[in-house]
């Protein structure tokens, strides 16, 4: 294997499919894993490395498949496990990776041993892979803790014994279908083991991990001083707490980011590393202060982490500035390659959160541009390349847990989640002959990915571009794992200009004002986020809100 095959995670294009909104091949009005592999022709053309599959694991599908009731099997809803083991090996004949995600912290309530221990005792080998408990009160009425789930409501559920009289409780951060799973439990280690090495015996080429940082819990039987205010500032978008007292909140959470978590990705990098080729594994933890982070993509652990500080990326140089430092330094000191998520399914669309209609979709690919010439991994959320927006969908069709958890307060994740437009006219866009399991919007044609190929300006072929340049330009190649820090040399153009260079010749401009400038520039304009970029006697004409990539070398 050459070193830039061994190293291909470092600084990977890695595109993230959400099957259920994907590609639909049966007509049941939901993606498949026919569907995806009829897509990966797409999905190369488009210029990514490796393909992030969400989960179609054995499910009821009560949290979007993040509630697994069997990970070593495919649900029916999805396929069957043939063709996983085809997708695996076609994307592979296509010179992408696959990984899949796996989901350590909880299984489904429909997980056969969550069914096996409601039906022994409490003290039971089979209640000890969770975390059940007797209930506090006269007659156990009140739960063991006062934690609120993630999602809203309480953090625990009481259970029925085999009398019929209302017993223990159990633990669950997020829906009540989502029981946690108690990692100090061997028997936990043991089946997590069995379903990596299952996988990566289907030659799957990495795991992103769900909820990394909660598998250890601590102090359980103990109430949290404000359960309510934890859950409010664990969420991206609490507006009514100060940072100070997000802060103090989030510096000490006993169900994430304990020290236990480490010995557990100690044992799996051991795992991932002895099967050959590299198997990469990519962290989704949530920690506070970001320098944490570095401890979950120490060189005995896990390869990367998600660096979520641009999904909450404000429209300001600055910030940017600020997020891009403080990740490149902080994962370099530990030799980890930084990550960049504009946006996943668990937020906001780009384009909508950058403001949506027109001025959202110049912000989003100016943002764009910023990101793909970053050194590192950066990681695409289906339809992100088309430029797609939340759709603000009717109430009766919701179907995130945190809409009902929440009675409606939060209207969750489903508007990111609604299927692609692959055609303009065809029903449904393409994406399915049946009814969508959300419903798409009629006016989608324009953003279609057949009308968007014909059009060289489009946001697709803005993505093609900027990735077909980002793997060819020599500057912006994989870093070996000493040089990270000193990849990337900031530039003065003046308060509104985000300016770096990276060697050998490249250099980014990005205008953050409302309107043109003009500056002083040397070299060959590689590619731009709109129109109207001009490059004329040593001067760039930028227009507002416009980034635009610079070949320096002569
Ligand atoms: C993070 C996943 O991305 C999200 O979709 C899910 O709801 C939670 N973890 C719980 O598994």
């Amino acid at each position: 294997m050459s070193d830039s095959q061994s190293l291909w995670w470092r600084n990977a294009a890695i595109y993230q499919v959400y099957p259920r909104s994907f590609q639909d091949s049966n007509g049941d009005g939901e993606g498949d894993l026919q569907g995806v592999i009829s897509r990966l022709d797409y999905l190369k053309e488009l210029g990514i490395d490796a393909i992030w599959l969400s989960p179609f694991y054995t499910s009821p599908n009560r949290d979007g498949g993040y509630d697994v009731a069997n990970p070593r099997d495919v649900d029916p809803r999805f396929g069957a496990m043939q063709d996983a083991e085809e997708l695996i090996l076609a994307a592979h004949n296509h010179g992408l990776k696959i990984i899949v995600d796996i989901v350590p912290n909880h299984f489904s309530t429909d997980h056969p041993w969550f069914k096996v221990a409601l039906s022994t005792p409490p003290g039971s080998r089979e209640r000890a892979r969770f975390h059940f408990y007797d209930g506090r009160g006269v007659n156990g009425e009140i739960p063991p803790n006062n934690w609120c789930s993630i999602f809203g409501g309480p953090a625990w559920s009481r259970i029925p014994e085999s009398d019929g009289i209302k017993g223990q409780w159990y633990l669950h951060l997020f829906d009540s279908t989502q029981a946690d799973l108690n990692w100090e439990n061997p028997e936990v280690h043991q089946d997590f083991e069995k379903t990596l090495r299952f996988w990566l015996d289907k030659g799957v080429d990495g795991f992103r991990i769900d909820v990394a940082h909660g598998l250890a819990k601590e102090e359980i039987l103990k109430d949290h001083r404000d359960p309510e205010g934890l859950t409010r500032a664990l969420r991206l978008d609490v507006g009514d707490m100060t940072r100070a007292e997000r802060e103090s909140l989030l510096a000490d959470v006993p169900f994430f980011d304990r020290e236990g978590v480490h010995d557990i990705y100690r044992t799996w990098r051991r795992i991932f590393d002895s099967y050959p080729g590299t198997r990469m594994s990519v962290a989704e933890a949530w920690v506070h202060p970001s320098s944490r982070a570095t401890r979950y993509v120490r060189s005995d652990e896990l390869h990367q982490i998600f660096n979520f500080d641009f999904l909450l990326a404000e429209w300001s140089v600055d910030f940017l500035k600020q997020a891009i430092d403080k990740t490149i330094q902080e994962v370099s000191q530990v030799s980890a390659p930084p990550t960049w998520v504009l946006c996943n399914h668990d937020s906001p669309r780009l384009v909508s959160r950058l403001g949506g209609g027109k001025m959202g979709e110049t912000k989003a690919r100016a943002m764009a541009l910023i990101t793909h010439a970053l050194p590192g991994s950066v990681y695409v959320f289906q339809g992100e390349e088309l430029g797609l927006e939340d759709v603000n969908l009717p109430d009766e069709v919701r179907q995130d847990p945190v809409f009902f958890r929440t009675q409606g307060a939060d209207k969750g994740r489903d508007g990111a989640r609604v299927p692609i437009p692959w055609h303009a006219t065809d029903i449904n866009f393409g994406f399915s002959s049946g009814n969508p399991w959300l419903p798409m919007p009629k006016n989608w044609s324009e953003k279609s990915v057949a009308v968007q190929q014909l059009h060289s300006d489009s946001f697709l072929n803005l993505y093609k571009k900027s990735l077909s340049i980002r793997r060819s330009h020599p500057a912006l190649q994989p870093n070996q794992a000493d040089n990270v820090s000193q990849s990337l040399e900031w530039k003065i153009f003046g308060d509104e200009i985000l300016a770096f260079s990276r060697n050998p010749g490249f250099l980014l401009l990005a205008n953050f004002s409302d309107t043109l400038q003009e500056l002083t520039v040397d070299g060959e304009i590689l590619l731009a986020s709109q129109p109207g970029v001009t490059h004329k006697d040593g001067s760039i004409t930028l227009p507002a809100h416009t980034t635009c990539w610079i070949n320096t070398s002569r």
